[in-house]
């Protein structure tokens, strides 16, 4: 999953410039997806999914790391371009509900980039999914997921890259 996992730190940590919207509103009067999204964001996270996908091709089977998931470029492109689309769908659907930039939004914040991930290799690549996603990885993934984005997130805080802790 690091392929998914990485796109959103490296989006916070170099994203920023115009938004994916272009300062746009929706039909509601509200933003379509908000300042938060970004075309740097979602390029520079894309390139760093992918980036990290290609280093665990190059590492599978060396010692230690045989059971690492049979990726391949297909795979890891779709998981890291799954994770920022699905972050991407999670900030419109933010924005109809009225909520603003950064604003808190249990469960959509954490699940977004897994739904994204999950659903596009799914509908492209469903073969590398029903090999590599068993129900005992599944579960272990719903189960990581939210205890990893919030320690990232405090990190970032920390740090000074993330204005929330969230
Ligand atoms: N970011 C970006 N481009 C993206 C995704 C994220 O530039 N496609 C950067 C933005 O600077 C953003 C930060 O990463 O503020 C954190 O991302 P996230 O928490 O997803 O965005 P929020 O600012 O919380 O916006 P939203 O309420 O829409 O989730
Ligand atoms: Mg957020």
């Amino acid at each position: 999953m690091l392929p998914a996992y990485l796109p959103n730190p490296v989006a916070a940590l170099l994203g920023g410039g115009t938004p994916v919207d272009g300062g746009r509103d929706f039909t509601d009067g509200k933003r379509i997806f908000g300042d938060g999204k970004t075309f740097r964001g979602l390029i520079v996270g894309i390139f760093a999914g992918i980036g990290i996908g290609l280093l665990q091709i190059r590492l599978s089977g060396a010692y230690g790391l045989e059971n690492l998931p049979g990726h391949t470029f297909m795979s890891v492109t779709l998981l890291a371009t799954g994770a920022l689309l699905g972050d991407l769908c999670k900030s419109f659907f933010k924005r109809r509900f009225g909520k603003e930039r950064g604003a808190k939004w249990p469960v959509a914040d954490q699940y977004d980039l897994v739904a994204g991930a999950l659903l596009l290799t799914l509908l492209l690549d469903p073969s590398w999914i029903l090999a590599n996603i068993t129900l005992p990885v599944f579960i272990f993934i719903l189960i990581l997921t939210p205890v990893l984005h919030r320690t990232v997130n405090i990190i970032g805080y920390y740090m000074g890259i993330k204005e929330v802790p969230w």
